[in-house]
């Protein structure tokens, strides 16, 4: 596989045309899309959820990258899995049993994946590194789109990095919040894998071509 991949976020996306959107991004060079849930509770907002997932699904000819920003979300493990995700990703710091929610997403059949705020140190997740098939750095406050990245995501990336490495592990690294052309390349130095864009893709004058930008920026050896 060619990294980095390239999974734009649909929150940025004009809602009111999600169709038109979708196939956008089936016709660009993006590998996933990118579906953030929030439940207003354990994010301050409200996004959308399993009925717009599977509209979304409905529509993809991408795997779907499902984010979920909520408390407690083994209770909708199977409903998502169900709405076409090929990933489940949960929060750690809404996980109380996040051993048995891995082992779920798994015997779902999806790729499983933890998300860190960007306060949660990455040891946190020394017991569970044999069950994850992705991280997802958190490199804004969950939340919201359009926000500035956080600087110190780049040290976090390459300490993961050598703790998945220690562990054999070859859990992709994603990172999601404020990535862009001016971070992408030393993102990926450092050992990302899959780059989450939101606002840098839907608000460009050609979303396809900046999906394609980040790509090759993710490939450009840093200065
Ligand atoms: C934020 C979401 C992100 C968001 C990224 O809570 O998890 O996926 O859509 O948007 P940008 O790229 O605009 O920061
Ligand atoms: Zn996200």
């Amino acid at each position: 596989m060619k990294y980095p991949l390239i999974a734009p976020s649909v929150l940025a996306a004009d809602f009111a045309n999600l169709q038109r959107e979708v196939e956008m991004l089936n016709d660009s060079p993006a590998d996933w899309i990118h579906v953030d849930v929030m439940d207003g509770v354990f994010v301050p907002n409200i996004s959308f959820g399993l009925p717009v997932c599977e509209a979304i699904h409905r529509h993809a000819r991408k795997p779907l990258d499902v984010h979920l920003m909520i408390m407690q979300p083994e209770r909708y493990l199977e409903a998502f899995a169900k709405a076409g995700a090929a990933s489940l990703t949960v929060h750690l710091e809404a996980s109380p049993h996040l051993h048995r929610t891995l082992s779920q997403i798994r015997e779902l059949g999806c790729r499983a994946g933890v998300a860190l705020n960007p306060h949660t140190p990455v040891w946190l997740l020394e017991n569970v590194l044999h069950q994850l098939d992705l991280v997802l750095l958190m490199s804004v406050n969950p939340g919201f789109g359009g926000q500035e990245f956080i600087e110190q995501t780049y040290r976090k990336t390459t300490e993961l990095r050598r703790m998945l490495q220690s562990a054999g592990s070859a859990a992709l690294i994603e990172i999601d919040g404020g990535v862009s052309n001016q971070n992408a390349g030393a993102l990926v130095e450092a050992g990302a894998t899959v780059l989450v864009a939101g606002s840098s893709v839907f608000k460009a004058d050609s979303p396809a071509e900046a999906i394609g930008q980040l790509k090759s920026a993710g490939r450009q050896p840093v200065a």
